[in-house]
């Protein structure tokens, strides 16, 4: 990015605008580091809880079933409270659920606990892309959109590794398990701390009627007059758009289809399977005999890994082009996958299973992995957060969101 003076970039906005997005962003850490806890700190939640298998899968599902209702009360907050302060009360959840986790209370209250950060997770997952796609100038929109998946993925990454040292660190379930806890609380005081310095989006000011604080806002992030006015125009002319105001706008067919659209993306990308991988495969890869820190890393660190050029990729081929992609290598790797577990399943000792089937196992997963990482991870998050109009657009999110949450839970179940 090539930089003007004070701090513009030639393309007309500030440099701030990328610290405003990180912070944002954190939220997508959050929402990584709570849906990846899980893998790595199974065998330590079973040792300190006695957790049978129902106990692993409920506590596993929980997050999803707290996100559905914070998702559903997202609109809300996001329309009567703004995006700011939604952000605040996601990160108060996340640092206050994840402490009170850290005490080790009992089951149902633990439990209740991890119900309270999927709320949160609800809420974040509403909240930061639409705050990304409204407070991003629009020639970085589509990166900055990106972000919330990144960071997600760099959640997944951080608490699988940390979760895994921990647990080689210290034996006692009553010493990691804390820790374990207080990873998060950590990440998640720092969002709730950060979410206070963040400016309100100029779009939902404008949709108050608060034009003057708009303008301020925008004269924080962008370089010139000329780009506010635009701005404060698209804006303008999107609130006033063909489309209107009103419950009645979802009964007309353009905004029903446009929903559908995202309902459809939101559930295919839970029903890929995605999150099976995420929670479980540590667990799938023990059965064929893989318990080194490969298998237990393989997952996150290649979900990251590959996220990056993703947010390259979503600007230079587009959204659609990406999905396809996507989903060919899912749909090929799951079914090599599938044949080399079938092998490993007739083998009824680990140590006597072959080394192709294990290799075709490993890579196949790595491969899938990667076909999600750089398509329909980033790509529904994006696209979802772009294409409601201004004034429809938490009804919308709502909705699409609470679908991703659904099926989560049906696929963890
Ligand atoms: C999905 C999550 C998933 C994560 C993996 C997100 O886009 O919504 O369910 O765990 O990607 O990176």
């Amino acid at each position: 990015m090539a930089e003007t003076s004070g701090g513009s970039s030639a393309h007309g906005y500030k440099t701030i605008v990328y610290i405003i997005c990180m912070v944002a962003a954190l939220g997508g850490l959050l929402f990584g580091l709570d849906q990846g806890f899980i893998a790595n700190s199974l065998d330590t939640l079973t040792q300190h809880y006695k957790f049978g298998i129902h106990d692993k899968e409920s506590y596993s599902a929980i997050l999803a079933t707290g996100g559905i209702f914070g998702a559903l009360l997202s609109g809300i907050f996001a329309r009567f409270l703004g995006r700011k302060k939604s952000l605040v009360l996601a990160g108060f959840i996340f640092t206050a659920a994840s402490a009170f986790s850290a005490l080790l209370p009992p089951l149902p209250v633990l439990s209740a606990c991890r119900f309270a950060l999927g709320f949160g997770v609800g809420i974040a997952s509403f909240i930061v892309p639409l705050y990304l796609s409204e407070t991003a100038p629009a020639a970085i929109r589509g990166s900055m959109g990106t972000l919330f998946q990144l960071m997600i993925t760099i959640g997944i990454f951080l608490i699988a590794l940390s979760n895994v040292f921990i647990a080689r660190a210290f034996a006692d379930p009553r010493t990691s398990l804390p820790l374990m806890f207080l990873t998060i609380t950590l990440f998640a005081a720092l969002m709730f701390a950060g979410s206070f310095i963040l400016p309100e989006s100029p779009r939902w000011l404008m949709l108050k009627g608060r034009k003057d604080m708009a303008v301020a806002v925008l004269r924080k992030t962008l370089g010139t007059q000329e780009e506010i006015d635009s701005e404060i125009g698209e804006i303008e002319e999107a609130l006033h758009g063909p489309q209107g105001a009103g419950i009645g706008i979802i009964f007309r067919g353009y905004f029903f289809k446009v929903l559908v659209i995202g309902v459809l993306l939101q559930m295919f990308q839970q029903l890929v399977g995605i999150n099976m991988m995420i929670y479980y495969s540590p667990t799938i890869f023990g059965y064929a005999g893989m318990t080194g820190l490969v298998a237990m890393m393989a997952v996150p660190t290649v979900n990251m890994l590959f996220t990056f050029p993703a947010i390259l990729w979503v600007e230079k081929w587009g959204r659609k082009k990406l999905l396809y992609v996507g989903a060919i290598a899912m749909i090929i790797t799951m079914l090599a996958a599938g044949f080399a577990f079938q092998s490993i399943g007739n083998v009824s000792d680990p140590s006597l299973i072959g080394g192709a089937p294990k290799a075709l196992l490993l890579i196949s997963v790595i491969i899938y992995i990667f076909g999600f990482a750089v398509s329909w991870g980033p790509v529904v998050w994006l696209v979802c957060s772009e294409i409601f109009t201004l004034e429809v657009r938490e009804v919308g999110i709502t909705n699409t969101t609470m679908f991703n949450c659904n099926f989560a839970v049906l696929v963890m179940n």
